[in-house]
């Protein structure tokens, strides 16, 4: 008989299925546990809530693993494109030659937006966050492909809205950094791959070509693949959420750039960056501001420290170090702000406070000071991230539309007043 789980409620016995999963690990499963007994689980923060089983990414906090589809990270950062890890995260295999081909041109077919979609950038404020210039104009998308409104149209129609998606979101990142810099926008190059295109729109200028550092191009892709897929996390249950009542696609991930902006998520990259620059100001001494991070009064933080998850070392803050320190040589880049951080780096991986915690640098330590080297602006790392996240977006909410999943919808303890008499306000 398989295992199963005992819950002792009010003098009777409950029994529960425990399932496993292809890498060991246990759930009980309580689906029909309010059925069988009336109670709810209560989790905060779903710190050991399973939200649903996938085959996409798996990763041990403690082990410090993380694999896509299988493949284990480090191989695909230090072997494949982008591109590659994107169908791979999406459709589940590795690409053929063929496949790969297809897939490029499918997406570059879709690069150009609708040029009305341009005078939306106008209406922005110089000052806008791209990120919400981002997230605004995804949605808006929606309006310009009426019949993804439907999003279990067709799986031809699914997957048209996905090639859309892959093709444009790298173009209206890139003009929204080109918006707030109120320079002219540059029109896709669908001869370049997809980082160097990316490159190209963000750097280049109508009057002259800008030269795209093949050191760049390599970085960026391998930022992208880190970033590309990280099972349950905070952005990516939204878009599960958000999909699971069957709103369209578009405003589906414009939920997940929302939910990425917030600096406990994906702004921690802009925060680090931030943090760095106000410790410099403020005369570079590290002591002070880990004080400031221990002090419970004090509500800093060491952005780019800790992790939910992973609680031994980040496999991805792994690689991009090691990245970065390359990135740094090769184009000679001597910042101050680095000093600061690998400053910081020494005292967490050696105070007490940071070891019983087990905080650590996580990947958005690292990846603030590779996008500044690369020149990208500060305000466009969480974009940054959000255009690595798409493919692994995309892949989850495909593998949730395809198992038919319930629409999400969590429970309480209501802790309010019971019953309360409306009193006119003349008598309160
Ligand atoms: N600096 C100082 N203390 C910290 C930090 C930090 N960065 N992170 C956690 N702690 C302390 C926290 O005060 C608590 O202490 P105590 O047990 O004494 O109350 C303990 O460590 C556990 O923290 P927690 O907030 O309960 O942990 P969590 O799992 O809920 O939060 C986290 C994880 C990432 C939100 C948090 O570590 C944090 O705020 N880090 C800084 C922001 C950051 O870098 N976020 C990017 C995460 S990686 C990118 C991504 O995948 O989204």
């Amino acid at each position: 008989m398989s295992e199963t789980a005992k819950i002792e409620l009010d003098g009777k016995v409950y029994e529960f299925p425990v399932i496993e999963g292809t890498e060991k690990e246990k759930a009980i499963d309580i689906s029909n546990l309010r059925s069988k007994t009336g109670y709810i689980t209560l989790d905060t923060g779903y710190k050991n809530t399973g939200a649903t089983t996938s085959n996409i990414t798996f990763l041990d906090g403690e082990e410090g693993i993380l694999k896509y589809r299988g493949y284990p990270i480090e191989q695909l950062a230090e072997k494949a494109t982008f591109l590659e890890v994107a169908y791979l995260l999406i459709y589940g295999d590795l690409p053929t030659k063929t496949q790969l081909d297809n897939f490029n041109r499918d997406i570059t077919n879709h690069t150009l937006v609708h040029e009305d979609v341009k005078q939306f950038f106008e209406a922005y404020p110089a000052k806008a966050h791209p990120m919400g210039v981002l997230s605004s104009i995804i949605c808006s998308l929606s309006t310009f492909y009426p019949e993804s409104l439907d999003p279990n149209r067709s799986t031809e129609a699914k997957n048209l809205t996905i090639l859309r998606l892959m093709g444009k979101v790298p173009t209206l990142a890139a003009w929204a950094y080109k918006n707030a810099m109120r320079h002219p926008f540059m029109y896709p190059r669908n001869d370049f791959d997809y980082c160097k295109n990316f490159l190209h729109m963000m750097f280049a200028l109508p009057t002259q070509d800008q030269e795209i550092d093949p050191v760049v191009v390599d970085a960026l892709n391998k930022l992208l693949i880190l970033h590309a897929d990280h099972e349950q996390n905070c952005s990516t249950s939204t878009v599960r959420i958000v999909g699971s009542s069957q709103a369209n696609l578009y405003a589906t991930i414009a939920s997940g750039i929302a939910a990425l902006w917030g600096p406990l998520h994906g702004g921690a990259n802009q925060a680090v960056i931030e943090m760095l620059e106000k410790i410099h100001l403020d005369g570079g001494d590290v002591d002070k501001w880990v004080l400031k991070a221990k002090d419970k009064d004090d509500s800093f933080r060491l952005m780019g420290f800790g992790h939910r998850v992973y609680k031994n070392f980040d496999p991805r803050a792994t690689i991009i170090k090691k990245a970065c320190d390359d990135v740094l040589e090769k184009l000679q880049i001597n910042d101050p702000l680095l000093d600061i951080a690998k400053k910081l780096e020494k005292v967490a991986l050696e105070d007490d406070y940071f070891k019983s915690r087990n905080l650590y640098p996580n990947v958005d330590f690292y990846s603030g000071i590779i996008y500044k080297a690369l020149g990208i602006p500060t305000e466009m790392f969480t974009v940054m991230f959000a255009l690595g996240r798409l493919p692994g977006w995309i892949a989850q909410w495909k593998e949730m539309t395809e198992n038919n999943e319930p629409i999400g919808r969590p429970r309480q303890i209501y802790t309010g007043h019971v019953l309360r008499n409306y009193v006119p306000i003349e008598q309160r």
